[in-house]
């Protein structure tokens, strides 16, 4: 039977109870960062929406404070629902949320200064099954004027939800300010939405015109719903602020349970948040961001296990010594296997990350991590690479995280999430990321080119009794690098 009390992350985010869903208005004032987040107050179900409140000096540590908005006018009795904020000029912070929200029209963006001198937010919205972003300029954030056309849509993609609109630097790793785009050809637009129809955050990289008022993506094919994602496990809502303290942009994100609903309400809360990351366009391929943990988490770092230079077999599992625990952070490197002198046909069959997770049998994997793993693996969440060959000679690099056997307990969501990734063999090497925490699994593949975060309930691989293991189910041998594991303690 699971224990609740194992399930209770030691670092993420999580208000003390109750139902917690979308992040709200992330902000840096007056020396501390402010977190609001969509809340429930009475329940661990959805309902009663209220803003949930935190401040914190370094985005780990937090103090949880009273409720900021509450239902208390009647264009919100239905909730205070999801919103921006916007720090002006003379260092006043503006909120705007949704009030009634049940029309497909809500979550108002940070609102950005053009060179005519009005302020432009967008909004998520639909016509028929079109998704679209609205905008609206003002000079006063009183009195508001549509603008006539939209600052993109996408048939089909439906309603969209807490858009995000940001510039990133086509020159440096630092953040820009929402604002701070005017004229400016060094820069590139991200446009974010969270798609309702199947909960995911999707993002596109291109162009906003100051003149039209519109943005283009750079590659249709991978256009806002039909291409990137932030993250290919449970990640919606997000919402990103600009941190002026250390020029950076930061991401936050929403994973929401895979347990049942009854278990929440057993255990008195649901949801937590990721560790913010901070984004950055990936300036090698210029067509995605990377994202990582923020620094911060760094300082949470304890006893470290280090390993080097192991060969891993075909078949092979190896116990991690010295590295059990619930509370990790670990990196890892495999070196990319020479596929050139491959002498055995291959299947020229593409990984399919839910057709059988970590137990498939490959040539060049499944090979990676176990994580939160029973001693004789009855429980355990992989996270694993598998390059196959495409039929156009090609490889492809697949990377999964695998739930499927992560819990004994019964009625929890054990889907298999993956994603393929773009690595040239010339590259070397592949590399994980895993930042674990009792009931959540984050994970950042190759410098934050893609992430993948999963939530699992472990009944007997909790604690001291969950461990780590390195892992190779190819028929050829992986060179495993190297691996630190570090116990990461409470914040
Ligand atoms: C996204 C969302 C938002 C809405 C909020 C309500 O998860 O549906 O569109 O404002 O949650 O809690």
């Amino acid at each position: 039977l699971p224990s609740f009390a194992d399930e209770r992350t030691s670092f993420h985010f999580q208000p003390e109870r109750n139902w917690m869903n979308d992040p709200n208005g992330p902000m840096f004032y007056k020396g501390y960062y402010h977190f609001f987040y969509q809340y429930n107050p009475d329940a661990a179900v959805w309902g009663n929406i209220t803003w949930g409140h935190s401040v914190s000096t370094d985005l780990i540590h937090w103090h949880h404070l009273e409720l900021a908005l509450v239902p208390d006018q009647w264009y919100d009795v239905e909730g205070v629902w999801s919103g921006s904020a916007t720090i002006l000029p003379d260092g006043k912070p503006v909120i705007l949320y949704t009030g009634i929200g049940h029309t497909d029209f809500r979550d108002p963006t940070t609102a950005w200064l053009e060179s005519d001198g009005l302020w432009r937010i967008a909004i998520g919205a639909k016509e028929g099954t079109t998704g679209l972003a609205l905008v609206y300029k003002t000079s006063d954030f009183l009195n508001w004027t549509l603008q006539r056309s939209f600052l993109h849509q996408i048939a089909g993609t439906g309603m969209w939800e807490c858009v995000d609109f940001y510039p990133v630097s086509l020159t440096g790793t630092n953040g820009l300010d929402t604002s701070k785009v005017q004229g400016n050809q060094l820069v590139k637009h991200v446009l974010k939405a969270s798609l309702g129809s199947n909960k995911h955050d999707y993002y596109t990289i291109g162009t906003y015109s100051t003149d039209l008022k519109t943005f283009v993506a750079d590659d249709p094919t991978r256009d806002v719903g039909l291409g990137l994602r932030y993250d290919y496990g449970k990640f919606y809502a997000s919402k990103t602020f600009y941190d002026p303290a250390q020029e950076r942009r930061i991401l936050w994100g929403w994973a929401n349970e895979s347990d049942s609903q009854l278990d929440d309400i057993k255990k008195g809360w649901a949801s937590v948040q990721t560790i913010p990351r901070t984004l950055v366009l990936d300036h090698h391929t210029g067509s995605n961001l990377l994202q990582w943990p923020i620094s911060e988490l760094d300082s949470l770092r304890g006893d470290k296990v280090v390993k080097q230079d192991i060969l891993l077999d075909g078949g092979a599992m190896l116990k991690v010594d010295g590295a059990s625990g619930a509370q990790l952070d670990i990196e890892v490197t495999f070196k990319y296997p020479d596929v050139q002198t491959l002498d055995v046909p291959l299947e020229q069959k593409e990984c399919v990350c839910s057709q059988g997770g970590a137990a498939q049998r490959g040539v060049f994997g499944p090979f990676g991590l176990l994580v939160l793993a029973a001693d004789d693996l009855v429980e355990q969440t992989a996270v694993y690479f598998y390059l196959t060959l495409r039929p156009n000679g090609k490889w492809m690099t697949t990377v999964c995280s695998d739930q499927s056997r992560s819990s004994l307990a019964k009625g929890i969501d054990r889907t298999v999430y993956g994603t393929s990734i773009n690595i040239a063999p010339t590259e070397n090497f592949l590399s994980l990321r895993l930042i674990v925490d009792h009931s959540i699994v984050e994970t950042f593949v190759q410098q934050g080119i893609a992430c993948i975060t999963s939530r699992v309930y472990p009944t007997l691989a909790v604690e001291r009794d969950a461990h780590v293991l390195l892992f190779n189910n190819g028929s050829e041998s992986i060179a495993m690098h190297t691996l630190e594991i570090w116990q990461m303690s409470n914040a």
